[in-house]
Parts: structure tokens; C-alpha cells; sequence
């Protein structure tokens, strides 16, 4: 199979890059570079491109004799989305759209859709499943939504199969210590609470300690980003194999507040990390934990880095290792 990555050179892309590296498949990673590392996806090949640039997108489906997509090309912070929802809007829902279209206009029938547990909004309970009521808080996770609804319109009409796969918290590093989390700037809590650790930065605010949770700050279910990586594969190959489109959650199932995962990184790095209170980020929902019920019953889905330590340890491992990231 020929496999489109686009944002393969991204964080969670070229963890999925590195996964695909080693199977059958010829990977095609198709990415701008604006938040992407080219040194993340050595040994692949590489088209550098926007996907608002719609002819070099059917000019590389071509070329390559494209199979299937992994979309993962998105802009993707919660916060960024409430102060400039345009950027959200073109770049998810009018570039993904030239992807589908392209997609349908060179017979491309199968696409895994990097989607995110932001679509839920504030759930109804605990841990969340896939049925849970769609009412995202933010911009970002409605853009998701959206793309999920064109998604299925798309199957319904054109028979583009899909996999939608919602991320609970994507967090950690290749296990190699090679590629890891590098984002410019860091708004993630895990990369800057290892800041703090290396002495970059002075200390991490903590948005928010009046949730209604056992110690008042947000809670989040991390889930390693080689884990998430794979089940991209498993639902790719599903796709090929069933030819069924499908939806599947994807977290650990438990949950860590904020000041739970500063407490574990001062365990595994042995530094003290300044923290201080400061208020509540706009669009943050007081609790999110996955039920990943579904796709390790369906797919047969089996995380590795299966506690919040492993996936620090490995983060820890990337950030001690390359603390200027992909500049180093
Ligand atoms: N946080 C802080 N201080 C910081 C940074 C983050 O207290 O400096 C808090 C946030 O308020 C949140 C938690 O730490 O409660 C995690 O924040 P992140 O920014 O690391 O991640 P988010 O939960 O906002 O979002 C991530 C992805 C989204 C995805 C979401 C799904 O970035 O794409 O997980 O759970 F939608």
C-alpha cells in the first residue's frame, strides 16, 4: 500500500511515520513544515506542501499511486482556537476538504482522520465512550467535528471509508529517544513542565485550581504518543480488510490532574518544579478520561506505555537528550 501522511512531520505524525517504517507499506509524508521537523521523518520521502495547495495534492496522489490517507495535518491548540477562530476554520475544515476532494477525484477510498476527545465538550459522564453526546467547548474540537460530518457525508456519497480517531492526551517519546515532542512555543503541559526541569523556563502556572476534581485542577488521560501511533496501523489495516468506516476512542482510561503529573515529573527527572496558580484557560473542560473499550475489543488495540511514569520517563528521556528539541 502507498500511505499519505500529511503532518507526518509532526509531533504525533512522525511517532505514526516511525511505526509504518518497517511494514509493508511506502510512506508519503506530505507536510508544511510550519509546526513540522523535517529531521523527525529521515529515510521517508517527503513532499514539503500546504493543503490549501490543491494541485500538488492530486499532482502527489498521483505520483505516488496513493492508496489511503492518514490525515494528521491540523492546527490543534485548544486556547489558540477561542483568540483566532479563522485559523481553525480554513486550516481544518477548508484544507481538510481539499484533501477529501482530491481524494474522490483520484479514487482514493480509505482515510484515518486524526481526531481529538475536544469533540465531547464537557461530558456527561465518565469515562467517556464514543456514543457520549458531541458538544465541543472550544473551536477546535468543533472543527474536528465538523470534519467528522463531512466525513460521513463523504462515505454516504462517494464511498470514502473512514476511521476517526479521538486522542485523549498525546503525550511522550519514541522509546529511542530519537524524535519527540518540539513545538514552537510550547503551550503543552508536559513539554513545559520539563522545561522547567532543564532550567528554561522559571515555573509552570497552573491554569486553574477551581475545577470541580479532587485537588480543583483540570484532570486528563495521557496517553503515549508510539500507543497512539499504532492504532493508527490497526485501524488502517481494518479499513482495508473490512471496508467499513468506524470511530474509536483513544486514551488509557485514567485519569492524572495537573498538579498529579508535575508531582510524577519531579519523581522521574529528581528536579523541583516551581509551580504557581494563575487563572482558568478559556475552552478547558474540568475532566477528560477515555473509554478505549471499543478499539481494544474491535481492533485488538493494546497500549504498551500503559502508566502516566512510562510516558514521563520516555519524555524525559527526549527532552534531557535534546533540550533545544530538532535545533540541537
Ligand atoms: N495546563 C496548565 N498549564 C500549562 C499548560 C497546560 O495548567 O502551562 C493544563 C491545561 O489547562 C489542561 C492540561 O494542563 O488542563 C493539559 O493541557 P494541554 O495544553 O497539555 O492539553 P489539552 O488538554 O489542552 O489538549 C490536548 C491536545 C488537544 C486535545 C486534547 C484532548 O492539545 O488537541 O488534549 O484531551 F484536544
Amino acid at each position: 500500500m502507498n500511505i499519505l501522511v500529511t503532518g507526518g512531520a509532526g509531533y504525533i505524525g512522525s511517532h505514526v511515520v516511525r511505526e509504518l517504517i518497517g511494514t509493508k507499506n511506502n510512506v508519503v509524508v506530505f507536510d508544511n513544515l510550519q509546526k513540522g521537523h523535517r529531521d523527525a521523518i529521515k529515510g521517508v520521502t517527503f513532499v514539503e506542501g500546504d493543503l490549501n495547495n490543491k494541485e500538488l495534492l492530486d499532482k502527489t496522489m498521483k505520483k505516488y499511486d496513493i492508496d489511503s490517507v492518514i490525515h494528521l495535518a491540523a492546527d490543534s491548540l485548544v486556547g489558540e482556537s477561542m483568540e483566532n477562530p479563522s485559523k481553525y476554520y480554513t486550516n481544518n475544515v477548508c484544507s481538510g476538504l481539499n484533501l477529501l476532494n482530491s481524494m474522490v477525484e483520484n479514487n482514493v477510498k480509505y482515510i484515518v482522520f486524526s481526531s481529538t476527545a475536544a469533540v465531547y465538550g464537557e461530558p456527561k459522564s465518565i469515562p467517556i465512550t464514543e456514543d457520549n453526546e458531541t458538544k465541543p467547548t472550544n473551536v477546535y474540537g468543533e472543527t474536528k467535528l465538523m470534519f467528522e460530518s463531512i466525513l460521513k457525508r463523504y462515505d454516504e456519497a462517494y464511498g470514502i471509508k473512514y476511521m476517526s480517531l479521538r486522542y485523549f492526551n498525546a503525550a511522550g517519546a519514541h522509546i529511542s529517544g530519537e524524535i519527540g515532542e518540539d513545538h514552537n512555543p510550547e503551550t503543552h503541559l508536559i513539554p513545559i513542565i520539563m522545561q522547567v526541569a532543564l532550567g528554561q523556563r522559571e515555573k509552570i502556572f497552573i491554569f486553574g485550581d477551581d475545577y470541580d476534581t479532587k485537588d480543583g485542577t483540570c484532570i486528563r488521560d495521557y496517553i503515549h504518543v508510539t500507543d497512539l501511533a499504532n492504532a493508527h496501523i490497526l485501524a488502517l489495516e481494518a479499513l482495508e480488510s473490512e471496508n467499513k468506516s468506524n470511530i474509536y476512542n483513544l486514551g488509557n482510561g485514567e485519569g492524572f490532574s495537573v498538579r498529579e503529573v508535575i508531582d510524577m515529573v519531579e519523581k522521574v527527572t529528581g528536579k523541583s518544579i516551581t509551580r504557581e496558580v494563575s487563572g482558568r484557560r478559556p475552552g478547558d473542560p474540568a475532566v477528560l478520561i477515555a473509554s478505549s473499550e471499543k478499539i481494544i475489543k474491535e481492533l485488538g488495540w493494546k497500549p504498551r506505555f500503559d502508566s502516566l511514569e512510562k510516558i514521563i520517563e520516555t519524555a524525559w528521556k527526549w527532552h534531557s537528550n535534546n533540550p533545544k528539541g530538532y535545533d540541537e
